[in-house]
């Protein structure tokens, strides 16, 4: 499932990760690639360890908590801390797969879900999509500063080339509660059935509260935690 997740970010939130941001000192990308990915990756990085990183990490982590989108159709576990790129005229990365494992530190976890928080406006840059493949064939990406995409980590997926401007991003990997993307799909389907209709008929309603029921079992029988 490719998944907009719109206004994670609040227009001043966005304002701020630009003002840290800029003061930062960038490094090539290559660090937390890995040895194939590497080779297609031409951007920057903002320290994993820097504290402004960190913090402006929390505040990322704080919206996303309290975002119903992305709580229910990412059902995570676990969310890896945000890192920030910037892709300048001429930089890109080629076709690539995020790696299926990553480390937090000593934590040690499975990546479900990658996501790309969109921190430039569409009009500073060109070029700059986010290209990711499907069984439906390319779907090409650039959403509005302070907006997310959410999609499988297991994607065929790619950066194109920047022509003009800068964009400017966080991105991240979750582990999700629910591995399977088919499964986790289906649940968020369910999820907002259950919300659309408890809006017209009340969240008591016995229809509202045998599909809560039914949506539970599911978790319960898909969730891995
Ligand atoms: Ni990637």
């Amino acid at each position: 499932m490719l998944l907009h997740v719109e206004n994670v970010l609040t227009p001043d939130q966005v304002a701020q990760c630009h003002e840290v941001l800029a003061a930062q000192s960038w490094v090539d990308g290559k660090v937390t690639a890995g040895e194939q990915s590497a080779r297609a990756k031409r951007n920057l990085q903002v320290p994993q360890d820097a504290p402004a990183a960190r913090e402006l990490g929390e505040m990322i982590l704080g919206a996303l908590g309290r975002h119903p989108i992305f709580v229910s159709a990412g059902l995570p576990l676990r969310v890896y801390p945000p890192l920030f790129n910037r892709y300048d005229a001429g930089m890109g990365f080629d076709t690539h797969v995020d790696n299926a494992i990553r480390f937090a530190g000593p934590v040690r976890f499975r990546t479900d879900l990658s996501a790309t928080l969109f921190l430039s406006d569409p009009d500073a840059y060109d070029g700059g999509e986010l290209i990711v493949e499907d069984t439906f064939g390319e779907h090409a990406v650039k959403l509005p500063a302070g907006d997310l995409i959410l999609y499988p980590a297991s994607s065929l997926h790619r950066v194109a080339p920047v022509t003009r401007g800068a964009r400017w991003a966080a991105f991240f990997w979750a582990q999700s509660m629910v591995r399977s993307d088919e499964q986790r799909a289906l649940l968020f389907g369910l999820d907002n059935a259950i919300q659309a209709l408890s809006l017209k008929v009340g969240q008591g309603d016995p229809e509202v509260v045998s599909l809560a029921g039914t949506y539970n079992n599911l978790l319960r029988m898909w969730a891995d935690v």
